[in-house]
């Protein structure tokens, strides 16, 4: 590519969006440069900030016109590589999209932009007597773009579904600038294929989400939060099956003494239990009364609970939750891991969890695994910390592991740059062979975030 070529691009770039949002300096794009685990890096063409969904399409037809890659980014909360550059790529961020609707109550939905953070999102929803069902650590930073095009989770997927239960509709730029509209949110819609799911986890491949139609669900003042010391994954399932009983419980997590140890010295906490446990479980109801009545019951009636600890009051459960929350800053602050997030059947979660430190073992003998996530999704966060220049080896190992164990190599991040090379491990190359021939067929010349999700 010549230089002329690069500088007739940024030119366009510049007519479409003004000269403020074309960042080509190293230092003005170097934080859209580098994801959130400094693990995946790789230098921008240079940095776009559009403002509405009409400068999108420009930018994406003057990419197109180019043949110029693009990699669409968020809130660059994202933890396989998708929304960071491999390398030459023109960075499209969507933090100018920022406008929110009103909540249209009736319906219970709303429209806001892609670029909006779920916080946000969850202060508008909540102003209007409603809330989102989808919440995560990273609420502050991760926007509903991103959310939609990872089908984000978080931790009330266990009442409320991942990020696609809660979407009605959307807008999306194609790559060829085509922008489909799809914003009317009607309950019941029929007529041929469901493009907003198809979009939705297509982790940018297919098209650049730009608004979003969503659904909103009730607001529950009254929670109650368990912190419960348990012997190990089998009591965790034990208290999952019996804790199942509550109508209101909205999430049901799981980490492990290593991790509360990285968590404690990190966020200054003090042992939540006189005697340290095997695991531990964190059990939220949420209901319109409080539900703190029927948390008790149930752990007095569990043989598996060892101790725990509830609170009601927004102190106390804020502090409970931190124990699990602050798991993904506190492994960061410890090193760079390699993240890997995967899905196992509950059946097979015991032995995947004992068997997973002797495979991280046998790759790289100084690594060490940390475990916490959605327990009951069997969604499970390896975070393998110490893998030096092993980390591929280590996802090897990680991924054949889960695939043993009929599991899935991504069960809420998506697949990203990180994956990819995995994906066969958890579909069929039927599946793989269709994927390919919607993208070829959405995106023939391959630019929007080559090298995500398919493997080359
Ligand atoms: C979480 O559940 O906290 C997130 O998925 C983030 C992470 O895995 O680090
Ligand atoms: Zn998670």
């Amino acid at each position: 590519m010549t230089e002329p070529f690069v500088t007739e691009l940024e030119d366009a770039l510049r007519a479409v969006v003004g000269a403020t949002h074309v960042l080509v300096d190293g230092d003005l794009r170097a934080p859209y440069e580098t994801d959130w685990t400094r693990r995946f890096t790789g230098r921008a063409r240079c940095v776009v900030r559009p403002g509405d969904t009409g400068e999108v399409a420009a930018v994406v037809r003057a990419c197109a016109a180019a043949g110029a890659p693009i990699v669409v980014q968020g809130g660059n909360t994202g933890l396989v590589g998708a929304g960071v550059p491999a390398g030459g790529e023109v960075l499209v961020s969507l933090a100018r999209l920022d406008r929110v609707e009103p909540v249209d109550a009736v319906e219970a939905q709303v429209t806001v932009d892609a670029g909006v953070t779920l916080e946000r999102l969850q202060g508008h929803a909540r102003a209007a007597g409603l809330d989102f069902g989808v919440d995560l650590a990273a609420r502050s930073a991760a926007t509903v773009g991103g959310m939609v095009a990872t089908n984000a989770g978080g931790i009330r997927v266990l009442r409320y579904g991942s990020m696609r239960a809660q979407v009605a509709g959307l807008e999306a730029v194609l790559a060829d600038g085509t922008v489909l509209a799809r914003l009317g949110g009607l309950a019941k819609d029929n007529t041929g294929y469901d493009l907003t799911q198809l979009l939705a986890g297509s982790e940018g491949t297919l098209a650049v989400v730009t608004r979003v139609r969503l659904r909103l669900v009730p607001l529950l003042p009254a929670r109650a939060v368990a912190l419960v010391a348990v012997a190990g994954t089998d009591g965790a399932l034990d208290l999952l099956a019996a804790a199942r009983e509550l109508p209101a419980l909205s999430a049901a997590e799981v980490f492990y003494p290593d991790g509360l140890d990285l968590v404690r010295s990190y966020a200054r906490l003090p042992a939540p239990f006189g005697e340290p446990a095997g695991a531990y479980v964190v059990l939220e109801c949420a209901a319109r009364t409080d539900p703190t009545d029927g948390v008790l019951e149930i752990l007095a009636g569990c043989d598996a609970v060892v101790d725990a600890t509830v609170a009601s009051d927004r102190a106390g459960l804020d502090r409970l939750w931190s124990y699990r929350e602050a798991h993904t800053e506190a492994i960061g602050a410890a090193g760079v891991p390699t993240k890997l997030d995967v899905c196992v059947p509950l059946g097979e979660l015991s032995a995947f969890v004992a068997e997973l430190p002797g495979a991280v073992a046998a790759v790289a003998p100084a690594a060490r695994a940390i475990v916490f996530g959605h327990l009951n999704e069997g969604n499970l966060h390896v975070n393998v910390l110490d893998a030096g220049e092993r980390a591929e080896e280590v996802t090897d190992a990680v991924l054949r592991l889960v695939a043993a164990h009929r599991g899935s190599i991504s069960s809420e991040h998506g697949v990203g740059r990180a994956k990819a090379p995995w994906l066969p491990l958890s579909r069929t190359p039927q599946e793989i062979e269709a994927m390919r021939r919607i993208k070829a067929a959405l995106d023939p010349a391959g630019l929007l975030n080559p090298g995500v999700l398919l493997p080359a």
